[in-house]
């Protein structure tokens, strides 16, 4: 595949997570290393990588990812969505099936960077996220190119503290940026998604 391909191609895979085939730890340790050559700031490499293949564990974080998307929803104000399109209505029974089934897919995996991010400026946030967002992307290209797949969800984060206490993660000084369950795809012909026409988003010059 070229770069222009996996970078075209990485969708977010929920049903056609192969959740019948182990992945060894060595494929999520080679992707992770591609991942950390990612642009961070000031290359200080705050970041984490949490992978989760116990099955007990993974069940636990399935119940917190579950009972986070309950609380998302019955809270949900999203007014630019428009859920009754054709669409979203099929992203909605995707990721219904992603809540039924998480506690089954193979690996799961949370990113983090050393750092809170609760109340800091615009400044220190943009730093801080893009020390951890751009190698989490990578991740998924580099799982995209060995023929596996993923989702970025951030759902779980609702009750951040919560999954940190289960993976005794610091949450003190260590923020989670998602979690993303990691397994081969079941064929790999995945192609572009909907988006906004370039033009409509690109500002030459002035907004
Ligand atoms: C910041 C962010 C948060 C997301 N949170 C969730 C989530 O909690 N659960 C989920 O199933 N998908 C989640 N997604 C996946 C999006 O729904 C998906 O990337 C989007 O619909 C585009 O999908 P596509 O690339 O296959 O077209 C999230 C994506 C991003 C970038």
């Amino acid at each position: 595949m070229t770069a222009d391909e996996v970078l075209t191609t990485t969708r977010a895979v929920r049903k056609r997570l192969d959740l019948t085939r182990p992945v060894p730890r060595d494929v999520i340790r080679d992707c992770l290393r591609i991942a950390l050559q990612a642009p961070n700031g000031s290359n200080r490499q705050l970041w984490h990588f949490v992978v989760v293949d116990d099955p007990d564990t993974r069940a636990a974080m399935a119940e917190i990812y579950r009972d986070s998307l309950a609380v998302y929803r019955s809270d949900l104000d999203l007014p630019a969505v428009d859920w009754a399109s054709p669409a979203n209505q099929r992203m909605g029974a995707s990721v219904d099936h992603l809540r039924d089934h998480l506690h089954e897919v193979p690996v799961l995996v949370i990113p983090a960077v050393e750092a809170r991010l609760d109340g800091v400026s615009i400044g220190d946030q943009a730093h801080l996220w893009g020390s951890i967002l751009p190698a989490a992307w990578s991740f998924m290209l580099a799982l995209r190119s060995r023929g596996l797949g993923s989702v970025w969800t951030t759902v779980h984060l609702q009750q951040e503290q919560r999954m940190a206490e289960l993976l005794g993660i610091p949450y003190d000084r260590v923020t989670q940026a998602g979690l993303f369950p990691v397994a081969y795809t079941i064929g790999t012909d995945f192609t572009a998604g909907h988006r906004t026409l370039t033009d409509e988003v690109v500002h030459f010059d002035r907004w």
